[in-house]
């Protein structure tokens, strides 16, 4: 597989893939949170489900084959933080698929307009977990991404 240029190193371009691919997710993520905030419900759902899925179906899958094919060495990669980062990513993945099901289970549409009454507060408390866990999944993912290439 050819190499490319990032951030300073020469990387598989699956990496480079990964990485930006990563990247891209992060700030639709942080997008779709700003349109919550502001009372966009409507365009929020679209955008982070489209943010989570890609990210779930496409970008992690592709993470679990690296890690299963051993690219790295044996998991967790003895004086790395490969355990912590996977163990992030599998609460993420589980928090973000609880608050999706608490999303639609408590959204209300009315006309063009998607509003969540008092009771879905607890899809914004799941949903800040989720975030929190993802953006803490790819801080570690950085380090790993350093540790390895840098
Ligand atoms: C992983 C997926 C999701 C995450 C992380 C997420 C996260 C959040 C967060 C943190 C808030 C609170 C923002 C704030 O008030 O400052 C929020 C609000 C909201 N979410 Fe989600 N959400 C997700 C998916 C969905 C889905 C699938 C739906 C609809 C089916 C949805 C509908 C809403 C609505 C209607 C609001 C209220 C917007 C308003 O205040 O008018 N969300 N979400």
């Amino acid at each position: 597989m050819g190499l490319v240029s990032l951030f300073g190193a020469q990387v598989e371009s699956r990496v480079a893939f990964l990485m930006v691919g990563e990247i891209v997710v992060g700030a639709v993520l942080i997008l779709a949170f700003v349109l919550a905030a502001r009372h966009k419900g409507w365009y929020h759902h679209y955008m982070i489900l489209s943010a989570f899925l890609a990210d779930e179906l496409v970008m992690k899958p592709l993470m679990y084959q690296r890690l299963a094919l051993g690219v790295f060495g044996s998991f967790p990669y003895p004086g790395t933080i490969g355990l912590p980062h996977v163990l992030l990513a599998v609460s993420a993945t589980v928090l973000g698929a609880v608050t999706v099901i608490l999303g639609f289970r408590f959204r209300v549409k009315k006309k063009k307009k998607m509003f969540l009454p008092p009771k879905g507060r607890i899809h914004k408390i799941f949903g800040a977990l989720y975030l929190a866990s993802w953006f803490a999944t790819m801080l570690f993912g950085i380090r790993i991404f350093a540790s390895f290439y840098l």
